[in-house]
């Protein structure tokens, strides 16, 4: 079972500044259990582990099933929560060069607006046969929707009609939407967004189970580890619950001068799953001017980049590093004759042990540099450890935000910039919008 380490905060947290949180702390997740807490609508993603629809988990392995016989490239369109959680946890498990390994490819778009990235994709699509699954709760969010459209008329240019039809599965809201009008229309097999999970907390629904599957994930394991740390945390409002532990320093630590947490990892592949935290906690947090900024670094990289600051910079930052304690890798360093490069006295080791060695000493570094660190550990880098990290993420999201009194299921202030684009593209509706920018101009 993932651990929660906070060790190294001696010095920088006492024993009765813990104390002095425990009360909010076992508000705010008495809250969570008993779902009276602000935005109490979007706790779906909760229970989720032990109750999501097993009918429609079934035709999600059916459909991954189909998809991989049909294609050799799934494009998954979608934007944040329908975007980041599915492309996290591939890259996390079979890592970032997951399309060079054969099987199927499976490539993220409509998450940006790049003409160029469009064209690339297109160029790549003639070098296999191609299916999209198409993910969007409210069906107009402009870039995957642009997106659609244009892969879609890729689709049909291709296949036909008839046969397009058969290649697009599309995840989207259970009644309304443009998405699920269309997909009516057209016959698309579609799966369901439950409407109390927001973008943030679905990759657990089928916005990540079936791109997920399609790739060759164990959804089955992916499902039971975050079963399994559900169980574990969901009645406990002590400090003795990981997740609460970590809300009450994330706070602590925010209450206390610091303002941005660094998600550190020693895995590369862990780079979108920082994307995924940034996502979960910024848009969670991040309201009524409030919020520890969110993060990441990835080591051993980024400490020939940002380790300078995070060692010496300025102190308003602490850091939470992910560690996993195993991998599947048994690669060593070679021993070489002449130790032309003097590294022989590493020969025979494990590239995972020095990994090891780098984290705990640079844990020690920041420690000593003055930066509160404490450390998540999975067991694993597999499915069962990440759906335990990724529950773990999601409770411990819930209880800070109520503890640092937000609403952490909302984010009307992603709306501005969407209202914004939508009058300046003249989109009907907008006109109002359009004349009070343009009056600033
Ligand atoms: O977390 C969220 O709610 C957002 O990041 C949404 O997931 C994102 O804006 C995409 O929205 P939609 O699924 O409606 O296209």
């Amino acid at each position: 079972m993932l651990r929660y380490d906070v060790g190294l905060l001696d010095g920088f947290l006492t024993r009765g500044e813990f104390d002095s949180i425990k009360e909010e702390i076992a508000t705010a997740s008495a809250a969570l259990r008993e779902g009276s807490g602000r935005g109490n609508d979007f706790i779906g993603w909760r229970d989720l582990p032990a109750v999501f629809d097993r009918e429609e988990y079934a035709r999600i392995k059916q459909a991954a099933e189909r998809i991989r016989s049909q294609s050799g490239i799934l494009l998954v369109i979608g934007i944040g929560g329908s975007y980041l959680g599915a492309r996290a946890v591939l890259e996390l498990i079979k890592g970032e060069l997951h399309n060079e390994t054969g099987g199927l490819r499976v490539y993220f778009t409509g998450n940006s607006l790049s003409p160029g990235d469009l064209e690339d994709l297109l160029k790549l699509c003639d070098t296999a046969d191609v299916s999209i699954n198409v993910i969007s709760k409210s069906g107009t969010t402009t870039e995957p929707a642009v997106a659609f459209r244009i892969f879609r008329d890729y689709l049909i240019k291709r296949y036909g009609e008839e046969e397009s039809r058969k290649r697009i599965y599309a995840t989207t809201d259970r009644t309304g939407g443009t998405l699920r009008k269309l997909s009516e229309e057209q016959g698309y097999e579609t799966f369901i967004i439950p409407g109390d999970v927001g973008g943030r907390f679905s990759v657990l629904t089928p916005v990540g189970l079936l791109p997920l599957a399609a790739a060759g994930i164990d959804t089955d394991m992916l499902l039971k580890g975050a079963e399994d740390m559900m169980k574990a945390v969901s009645s406990d409002d002590t400090l003795v619950n990981p997740t609460n532990r970590y809300a009450a320093v994330r706070n602590l630590l925010l209450r206390s001068g610091k303002s941005v947490e660094i998600l550190s990892c020693f895995e590369p592949r862990f780079r979108m799953m920082g994307e995924w935290y940034k996502q979960l906690f910024g848009e969670s947090e991040g309201k009524e001017h409030k919020g520890l900024f969110p993060s990441t670094c990835v080591f051993t990289s980024d400490l020939h980049s940002m380790g300078q600051y995070c060692q010496d910079g300025s102190r308003i930052i602490f850091e939470t590093l992910v560690k996993f304690a195993q991998v599947d890798s048994g690669i060593t360093v070679n021993r070489e004759e002449e130790d032309f490069d003097g590294l022989n006295y590493l020969a025979g080791r494990k590239i995972h042990d020095i990994n090891t060695v780098a984290s705990d000493a640079t844990m020690s570094a920041h420690t000593e540099g003055g930066v509160p660190c404490s450390v998540i550990e999975c067991e694993k880098l597999d499915e069962y450890n990440v759906g335990e990290l990724i529950y773990f993420f999601e409770r411990a999201c819930a209880v800070s935000g109520y503890t640092l009194g937000v609403n952490p299921f909302d984010q009307n202030g992603v709306e501005a910039y969407k209202r914004n684009m939508f009058a300046l593209l003249d989109k009907p509706g907008y006109e109002e919008d359009k004349k009070r920018l343009l009056e600033k101009r």
